[in-house]
């Protein structure tokens, strides 16, 4: 099992919050034979609140702000799935997880259909072109007609469905699935650990139909049948590999039901960890030797200790415990000592780990979101954005005296990723951007908790960042821009965490004004794309 790198399945779970990702989480684990008893994960995120005192954030208001990794063994395979939090101000951290997979798992409540949160996460799936298996939730409860729910997917997500499973009606009239290529059902019994699949003869025509269906029922079952065999494609691999189709299943992750069946395909559909872009060359994962990135910094997993850990991706060859790595960005060469994995509530050493699979390295300030390790080649990693902010505030420092501590604060929540500081050039001034408003919040308290920086902040006019780059013909004229871009009323010139150049603006009726006037260079939204100019 863990020899082989085809064996790995790294995924993450989209899904509106409520939608039943927590309970899917549970139950795939719980088939993983990674918990023995349905709750260990809910009560891994209330143990999680006792013993991190920043989360209190998220005890308050009742949502889940961090993410973490789980692993799991089922048919043969070893799947690495990939926590998001479940609030939309957090995206962010969850666009970042999503360049570290390479499959979801949709979650969609059957009574709600498509939700918001849904169709922005789909959005970057699709651009990634990530293959995506759905699942139809909560067919326990009163849901949406299952044609009309494949419709949608199809108009809103943009995506052609291919159903694997049929809902034998929802809510108190729920009967089971009938698995559509295997030609079985399997019965919905409340209570059922896991349902026997039972072998069907002919379809619809197989008497026993009569046994477990009302009349009416059974002649809609048939009307549908048909429908569904002659309207829907079939399943086509190399399609969904493709992120063209996405197979459905439905089920009710509470009752454990349909989860098996989702599960089996996953394993065997899903992709083994695919070749990595870097800057300099494709990254094929059977190449021998180790590289990886760094996709998220998470602080505070245990309060007790305060530390931090990096979460990288193997992207090729193979992690050894203790063995050496070099660190590109710093050019200088670390040993891996301190190396964890996550297997549902407990983190343990890891001694081996193989690409697709995730280590959580401990981390004492060296690492940045998007950092990339290797055995010794020069390889920059691409697709890990950092976020253009869309909110800014200023920092009103509230002890004079503690400046130090939050500059020190301030850049070290910018390698987490957590936000974006910008120095602006003609005052003292501080600026914090940020993509979701619940951020201002946890990095107020975390400067006061963690770097005794008490501090404010206020708003301010910005609403929009651009970093600055000279256009490779005009490199000379760099300079000279700048200087007048300095002058400007309505661009703020700053600096970033990394001192590089970017311009805060208030309207895009401004940040149009200066790419017009200054042609010489180019505003750029995402500091990944300034990593590489
Ligand atoms: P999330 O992580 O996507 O936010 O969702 P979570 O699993 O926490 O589920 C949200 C709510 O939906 C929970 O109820 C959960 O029990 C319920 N749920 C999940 N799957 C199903 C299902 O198949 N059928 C039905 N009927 N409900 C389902 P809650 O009342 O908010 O929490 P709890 O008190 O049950 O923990």
């Amino acid at each position: 099992m863990a020899e082989s790198f085809e064996n790995r399945r790294t995924f993450c779970i989209i899904s509106h919050p409520d939608a039943g990702k927590t309970t899917l989480t549970e139950k795939l684990l719980l088939f993983g034979g990674a918990i023995q008893i349905a709750g260990t994960v809910k009560a891994r995120k209330a143990a999680r609140y006792a013993t991190s005192d920043w989360m209190e954030i998220e005890k308050e208001r009742g949502i889940s702000v961090t993410s973490s990794v789980l692993q799991f063994d089922y048919a043969n395979c070893r799947l690495n799935l990939l926590d998001t939090p479940g609030h939309k101000d957090f995206s962010e951290d969850t666009y970042r997880v999503i360049t570290a997979v390479d499959s979801a798992l949709m979650v969609i409540d059957g009574a709600k259909g498509i939700e918001d949160r849904t169709k922005k996460l789909m959005e970057i799936c699709s651009q990634r072109k990530l293959p995506v298996v759905t699942f139809i939730n909560k067919l326990d409860r009163e849901c949406k007609n299952p044609i009309d729910l494949l419709d949608e997917i199809e108009s809103v997500l943009k995506i052609k469905t291919v159903p694997i499973t049929w809902p034998l009606r929802s809510g108190k009239a729920f009967r089971g699935v009938y698995h559509l290529y295997k030609e079985a059902f399997a019965r919905f019994e409340i209570g059922v650990e896991r349902p026997e699949e039972i072998p069907i003869q002919g379809g619809a025509k197989d008497p026993r139909w009569k046994e477990w269906l009302e009349p009416d029922h059974l002649e809609e079952f048939t009307e549908q049948l048909e429908l569904v065999q002659g309207a829907y494609e079939a399943f086509d691999r190399q399609k969904f590999l493709n992120g063209e189709i996405t197979p459905v299943f439905f089920g009710s992750a509470i009752n454990n039901f349909g989860v098996q069946m989702l599960l089996e395909k996953f394993c065997s559909d899903a992709p083994a960890p695919l070749a990595r872009e870097a800057l300099e060359r494709l990254v094929r994962p059977e190449e021998k030797e180790f590289s990886g990135f760094v996709f998220k910094i998470q602080a505070n997993l245990d309060a007790r200790h305060r530390d931090r850990i990096a979460f990288l991706r193997i992207c090729s060859g193979s992690f050894e415990k203790g063995m050496e790595a070099y660190h590109v960005r710093q050019q200088k060469k670390l040993r891996m000592g301190s190396t964890f994995q996550f297997m549902a509530s407990q983190r343990t050493q890891v001694d081996r780990a193989l690409a697709g699979d995730i280590i959580g390295l401990y981390d004492t300030g060296e690492f940045k979101i998007g950092d990339t390790l290797t055995t010794k080649e020069e390889l920059h990693f691409l697709g890990i954005p950092n976020f253009a902010p869309e909110l800014f505030r200023k920092v009103i420092l509230t002890s004079p005296l503690k400046s130090k501590q939050l500059r020190r604060g301030l850049q070290q929540l910018c390698e987490e990723g957590a936000s974006q500081v910008f120095f602006p050039q003609n005052s003292n001034d501080i600026v914090v951007g940020v993509v979701g408003n619940l951020q201002f919040d946890v990095i107020q308290f975390r400067l006061e908790n963690e770097y005794g920086a008490g501090a404010k902040f206020e708003t301010c006019a910005y609403k929009i960042a651009r970093w600055v780059l000279p256009k490779a013909e005009h490199r000379v004229k760099f300079q000279g821009v700048l200087d007048q871009l300095a002058k400007s009323y309505d661009t703020l010139l700053s600096k970033d965490a990394e001192e590089r150049w970017a311009i805060l603006c208030s309207s895009d009726y401004a940040l149009n004004k200066a790419i017009e006037r200054y042609p010489e260079v180019e505003f750029v939204k995402t500091s990944e794309a300034v990593s590489r100019g």
